[in-house]
């Protein structure tokens, strides 16, 4: 078997050390901690503080990573940062992230809830396995919290912050990401919806205080949802890797509610000894709950070189997702065909003469530009105008002015003889077409 393997090699994750407890949200809702407890197994959750945002929890995940994985920032050649709670709509978190880190690559953000973090890991995979890039920095980062309303105990109990990332890395052995299973059902995206603050119903007084622009849920029918797809996904992943349930060491699963994870447990018939459970800590911290809770595995040793472990979430959307990640290095290498060898080098020339290409059109705009602004004259127009009796001659020169930048066409002329229009062809350098009266007489 030959081919290109992407295999996580850093890790790390950042929670904010500021804590709630049950006890804390006893003073702010009608809620107890024998509730909370009870109903979902969180005890505490970690909420940003002053200084601390999406961005910047995502690169202290990261730079943990790195070192880890032993790269610079600028080794790394892609970033995909999962998350619905960014700090801006525009520039995109990957961006900023990107920026933060002193990385020198594409990045981009991937929105899918909760599962954003899977959905990240099997789009890194791919770039790998396709031999685009070598190393991609997978980051799944929230600051939930801010799309809470601490007024309404059906949500606020439930969610937290932090962030976790990887480094997946090419490998020439079959091992990392074996699988992966990746699902949505638009049809009961109402059941965990944020109303406001987007297209469909925009910011406004009237937005605000309809207080859409916070987290709504319908947890039972969540529930109901995520008991099914967690079991089924995790069954469909561990298929494709071609193991059974006897192969997989460690389940790691969205850390939303324990019930729902013993639920998932119960199905697959895994002991809990085999099941990562850490949100008595950390609440549901969405796309981040994954690796969070990988990194917490790692350091407490559960996770050890030979190892299968299968990560499964579900989330906002409604979506799944599951992958089976094989851990460490197999015991017999496996040798790459040349082409994935000379992979690189090819790149490197590929994107040298792609540079130069662009160098070279850059001159050529510039010196169009320079050169064109100028009115030439195109046609002329002459005729006979007649007011009254008398008849006088006109003549009309229309001129084109060409520059490579739309501008207002100038106001000039005589009223009713001046008309303007855009040209209509999008990749004419025409950017103002001007009918210009001329030597009346
Ligand atoms: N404290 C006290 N009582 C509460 C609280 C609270 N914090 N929240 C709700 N209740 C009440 C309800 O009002 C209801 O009272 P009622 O019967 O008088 O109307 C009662 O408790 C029971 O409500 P249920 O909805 O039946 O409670 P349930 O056992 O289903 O637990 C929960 C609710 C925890 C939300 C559960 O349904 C759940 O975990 N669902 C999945 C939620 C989830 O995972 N969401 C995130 C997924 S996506 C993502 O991670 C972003």
């Amino acid at each position: 078997m030959t081919g290109r393997y992407s295999r996580i090699t850093g890790w790390g994750k950042y929670t904010p050390s500021r804590i709630l407890t049950n006890a804390d949200l006893e003073k702010m809702v009608d809620t107890s901690d024998e509730w909370i407890v009870t109903r979902t197994g969180i005890r505490e959750r970690h909420i940003v503080g002053p200084g601390e945002t999406n961005a910047t929890m995502s690169v202290a995940a990261s730079r943990q990573a790195l070192d880890v994985a032993g790269l610079m920032p600028k080794d790394i050649e892609l970033i995909i940062v999962a998350t619905s709670s960014p700090d801006h709509f525009v520039p995109a978190i990957a961006s900023e992230v990107q920026y933060q880190l002193g990385a020198e690559c594409p990045a981009f953000t991937i929105s899918t809830g909760c599962t954003g973090f899977v959905y990240a890991l099997a789009t890194a995979h791919q770039f790998i396995a396709t031999g685009a890039y070598d190393r991609v920095l997978v980051i799944g980062s929230e600051v939930i919290s801010m799309f809470v309303n601490w007024q309404d105990r059906n949500t606020c109990v439930l969610f937290g912050d932090g962030a976790g990332a990887v480094v997946l890395e090419v490998s020439n052995q079959p091992s990392g990401v074996q699988s992966f299973v990746l699902g949505s059902d638009g049809s009961s995206g109402n059941a965990l919806i944020v109303r406001g603050g987007g297209c469909a119903y925009p910011m406004s007084h009237e937005m605000i205080d309809d207080k859409a622009m916070y987290i709504e849920m319908d947890g039972r029918k969540v529930f109901k949802f995520a008991t099914r797809v967690m079991g089924e996904a995790t069954l469909e992943a561990v298929e494709k890797a071609g193991l059974t349930l006897a192969d997989i060491d460690l389940l790691i699963p969205h850390q939303a509610n324990l019930r729902i994870i013993q639920l998932a447990a119960r199905y697959l018939k895994l002991p809990m000894e085999k099941v990562v459970v850490n949100l008595d800590r950390y609440g549901n911290t969405s796309a981040a709950s994954i690796p969070i809770a990988m990194v917490e595995a790692l350091e407490e040793g559960r996770i050890r070189d030979g190892m299968n472990i299968c990560m499964v979430g579900f989330g906002g959307g409604l979506t799944w997702a599951a992958a089976v990640v094989g851990w460490g290095q197999p015991a017999q290498p496996v040798e790459w065909p040349l082409v994935w060898r000379f992979a690189p080098a090819g790149r490197k020339v590929s994107m040298a003469a792609t540079r130069l290409r662009l160098q070279a059109r850059q001159l050529a705009d510039v010196a169009s530009y320079h050169a064109s602004s100028v009115l030439l004259p195109l046609y002329t127009f002459a005729g006979l105008h007649k007011t009254g009796d008398k008849k006088r001659r006109i003549r009309i020169v229309s001129c084109v002015l060409l520059t490579q930048h739309a501008i207002s066409p100038p106001s000039i002329g005589v009223p009713g003889t001046q008309q303007t229009d855009q040209c209509p062809h999008p990749n004419a350098r025409v950017a103002s077409h001007i009918i210009w009266p001329f030597g009346i007489g």
